[in-house]
């Protein structure tokens, strides 16, 4: 039997992951509350491991907040570019979280680099109840392609194509992304820690 919780902070500002996630927690939270829907801080991510950076999100919000909290770090990792932008996949996109910029700015370091493959990570830690830490991961593989494609989806889903597909994860609906994408894998595995926990 899946343990419902009452309440589940999503510690996230990011409202593309916040639509991804939310809808499959419905199923196991009374009320699944985000970040800024309760106005909390963004703490400063510092570690150079999406682990490490997902446990500052998740600790800060259970901190702030005493209700059991969801951090997402993830990223995209080239392999041409010895895994970046990975961890700085955010911030390539600027302050202003300019996408458009950071996918041009990944083109150009790509120039004449034939392997064009790369991978989604994300990395979940969930902080429960009683402060207790647990980590749920996933990872989908693709290529890049130029120009990019697809209007749906978020950050660099224009340009990458998972393995398997022809169409970008910004062309598919957000249920057929979920089905194959690193966020729905590592979900799939919180979602099963519940069901027996
Ligand atoms: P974070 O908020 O520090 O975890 O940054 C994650 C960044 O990685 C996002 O802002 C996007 O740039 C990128 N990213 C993570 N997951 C996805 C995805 O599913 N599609 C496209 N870009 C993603």
């Amino acid at each position: 039997m899946v343990k419902r919780l009452k309440t589940l902070v999503m510690a996230t500002h990011n409202k593309g992951k916040v639509e991804e996630l939310s809808e499959l927690l419905k199923d196991v939270c009374d009320k699944v509350v985000s970040a800024s829907d309760m106005k909390l801080s963004e703490p400063e991510e510092t570690e150079d491991s999406f682990e490490g950076n997902a446990l500052i999100k998740a600790r800060a919000a259970y901190k702030e907040t005493g209700y059991p909290a969801l951090a997402d770090d993830s990223g995209l990792c080239v392999n041409a570019l010895n895994g970046a932008p990975g961890v700085y996949s955010a911030r390539w996109a600027g302050p202003e979280k300019n996408f458009e910029t950071a996918m041009n700015f990944l083109d150009t370091k790509l120039a004449g680099m034939p392997d064009r493959s790369a991978h989604f990570k994300t990395v979940l830690a969930y902080i429960d109840e009683k402060g207790a830490e647990h980590i749920f991961e996933g990872q989908v593989d693709g290529n890049l392609i130029w120009p990019p494609s697809g209007e749906k989806g978020f950050g660099y889903d224009p340009i990458f194509v998972p393995e398997g597909e022809r169409r970008t994860f910004a062309e598919m609906e957000r249920h057929e992304k979920q089905a194959m994408s690193h966020r729905g894998k590592a979900l799939l595995k919180f979602l099963d820690f519940l069901r027996d926990g």
